[in-house]
């Protein structure tokens, strides 16, 4: 009898366990700062001293950030932000499959990742038949000039939301 009584304690103390589990997370999901608060970092690169097929990594919010200045041979694509005539490719560095950061090889003129094989063209997209599901995502941005705020959403970067063309 003393062994049924137990079981039946340790059943009410787990189902009060769990109870409190999700109060936590409850309390938790409620003490998260609000996006506005996480949106308020951003990061400005100046664009025009950059190179012509040499990639430019920058760091923002703790992950990498790809910068390309593309060479007029390279194929064209929504994805390109256009400064005055010239174009780049901008993206955050992780790849889509399982997050490794993937290398920019200027010979091929694309994004290697090692993990698993994946490639990605200069415009960020995933080349078929590899690992990676999706193109490189494009953070928040907005351009002044020749100057590039990662962070903030101008036309540009909403233009390609509409489109979804970005995250
Ligand atoms: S993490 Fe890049 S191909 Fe798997």
């Amino acid at each position: 009898m003393s062994s049924r009584r137990d079981f039946m304690g340790m059943a009410l103390g787990g189902f009060t366990a769990l109870g409190g589990i999700g109060a936590l997370y409850a309390m938790k999901k409620s003490w998260d700062p609000l996006p506005s608060v996480k949106a308020a970092g951003f990061t400005k690169i100046d664009l025009s001293s950059m190179v012509e097929n040499k990639l430019a990594v920058e760091k923002w919010r703790g992950k990498p950030i790809f910068i390309l200045k593309k060479t007029a041979d390279m194929k064209k694509d929504d994805r390109d932000l256009i400064v005055g005539s010239d174009r780049y490719h901008l993206s955050i560095g992780l790849c889509t499959h399982l997050g490794c950061i993937p290398a920019y090889k200027p010979d091929d003129k694309k994004f290697l990742c090692a993990c698993h094989g994946g490639e990605f063209d200069t415009a960020g997209n995933n080349l078929p038949g590899l690992p990676p599901p999706s193109p490189l995502e494009i953070p928040p941005f907005k351009l002044e000039g020749t100057t590039l705020v990662l962070g903030e959403t101008g036309p540009e970067y909403q233009k390609m939301f509409d489109a979804g063309i970005t995250v």
